[in-house]
């Protein structure tokens, strides 16, 4: 049965041993795992070194982007735990919280297959229950594809948007964040056998390069890879099969998410790592809500303050490194995995 969610979900191409992501300067794959985030730190420490940190001296470099460079996790809360301001705060249906989320990105949101049910998980899962949950308010989650979370907010139909959003400044023109609650990263991936072909963004003109639609990662893709063959799919799992099947040739891809599908497809790796300004990750709603941001910014601090965040992050990498039992993707109409990715 478990096989049957993989094969339908992603076909032949699963691989099933696991094995870390590290980068191509990490050579040796079996400790990336436990390593992990010290070398995602020591490559965003190039990336990070900033033009006014270039001025040390070359040895002293790292230590002078080390500042510069944040870790991934739960951000900083105030340490202070805040009351939840409720006052003038209205849902699009009275009693409930309508969240919607784009469950291809693990471990931000997935699909955990317990006993043949798929749940939805991951910690920005946890966090739309903690936010309901503080609120009084019935959690209705709405799995839609991430280019289409905006549009059903600007319409009216979601109350907030819970996928990984980067509050870019284009983003904040239209809608309206909260605070940061996740410090991420990005990353570009590529397969490992062609970490000696690809050595910058100049070597992809011509090629294709995959990024989501409507992500921040498409900005990416077209500010670093101009000359690339810019193709954006709706679904990160998308750019990973592709890349797998070798339709791509090099994809942008949120760094956590990156490491998470890295483990499941051995044969892919983040070649660098892709500066970004608006880093981390904040909930979306409506503009002018701001009864609705206030509240959920209360949340998130006390989510970050109480230690809870942290909890939510491991909860979800734990889950999401049980493969087998991962779908990242859309159910069908049944409610059941979708199967059409075998058959392409
Ligand atoms: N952080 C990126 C953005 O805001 C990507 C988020 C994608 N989220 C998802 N669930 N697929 O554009």
């Amino acid at each position: 049965m478990k096989k049957t969610f993989i094969a339908g979900a992603l076909g032949a191409l699963m691989a099933l041993s696991l094995a870390a992501c590290g980068s191509s300067s990490t050579p040796n794959a079996t400790t990336a795992a436990a390593t992990t985030g010290a070398e995602t730190e020591a490559a965003a420490t190039t990336a990070a070194a900033s033009d006014a940190e270039t001025t040390a001296a070359a040895g002293e470099s790292t230590a002078a982007a080390d500042s510069s460079a944040k870790k991934e996790g739960a951000a900083e809360g105030s340490g202070k735990m805040m009351d939840i301001p409720k006052d003038g705060l209205t849902t699009v249906e009275a009693g409930k919280l309508i969240v919607g989320t784009s469950p291809d990105f693990a471990p931000y949101e997935f699909y955990h297959v317990n006993n043949g049910t798929p749940e939805l998980s991951g910690f920005d899962v946890a966090l739309a229950h903690r936010i309901a949950d503080d609120l009084g308010l019935e959690l209705e989650i709405v799995p839609i594809d991430f280019d289409g979370i905006l549009m059903e907010l600007q319409n009216g139909n979601l109350d907030l948007g819970i996928s990984g959003f980067s509050p870019s400044p284009e983003r904040k023109q239209t809608f309206d964040f909260t605070n940061v609650y996740y410090q991420g990263g990005q990353s570009f991936v590529i397969r490992k056998a062609d970490a000696d072909k690809y050595k910058s963004y100049a070597d992809f003109n011509g090629l294709p390069v995959g990024a989501q639609n409507g992500s921040i990662q498409m900005d990416l893709a077209k500010e670093n890879t101009p000359d690339a063959n810019i193709i954006g799919l709706p679904k990160v799992t998308d750019i990973v099969s592709e890349l797998v099947t070798g339709k791509l040739e090099g994809g942008f891809i949120e760094t956590a998410v990156a490491e998470q599908y890295c483990k499941n497809y051995p044969e892919l790796q983040i070649a660098w790592d892709v500066p970004y300004d608006s880093e981390g990750s904040a909930v979306a709603v409506k503009k002018g809500n701001t009864a609705m941001v206030d509240a959920v910014n209360a949340i998130i601090n006390n989510a970050l303050t109480d230690g809870s965040m942290n909890q939510y992050i491991t909860d979800a990498q734990e889950l999401a490194s049980d493969e087998a039992n991962v779908y990242e993707g859309q159910l069908d109409a049944n409610g059941q995995i979708e199967t059409t990715a075998a058959a392409n």
